[in-house]
């Protein structure tokens, strides 16, 4: 699902210092729940063993080019509400910076 206009070109506010791509590893790979790695793999290329199940699969994020045409703002969109239809879920409660923090961390996995 396409975030809506407005949102969908919005640029990540955190800045990609080593201090905050490690807290958005803190938070993919411990602290968010459900956890991100059960779908996506503990190094985000989409090999989590849940994962394995799921139609679409879970992205791939080590793949730069996938990863390099999908601005922030939709990642952010769907880490926030989730993708309908797949099993990718919501995390509501997700504060805004950590959400910016966990997309400073996939980003550094494409390369
Ligand atoms: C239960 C399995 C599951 C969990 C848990 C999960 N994901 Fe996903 N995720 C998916 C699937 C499946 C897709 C592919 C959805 C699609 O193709 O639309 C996806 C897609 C995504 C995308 C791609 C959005 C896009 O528009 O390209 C991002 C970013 C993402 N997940 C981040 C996360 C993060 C961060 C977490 C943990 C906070 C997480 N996911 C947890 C299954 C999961």
């Amino acid at each position: 699902m396409k975030a809506p206009d407005d949102f969908y070109n919005r640029t990540n506010p955190v800045s990609s210092t080593p201090d905050n791509i490690e807290k958005g590893r803190l938070l993919f790979q411990l602290d968010a729940q459900p956890s991100c790695v059960m779908c996506h793999g503990s190094q985000g290329d989409g090999t989590g063993g849940f994962g394995a199940n799921l139609s679409p699969p879970p992205r791939n994020f080590t793949c730069t080019e996938t990863m390099k045409d999908i601005p922030g703002g939709q990642l952010f969109w769907i880490i926030r509400n989730g993708s309908p239809d797949t099993g990718m879920p919501p995390f509501q409660d997700l504060q805004d910076e950590h959400i910016w923090k966990l997309i400073l961390f996939i980003r550094s996995l494409a390369q």
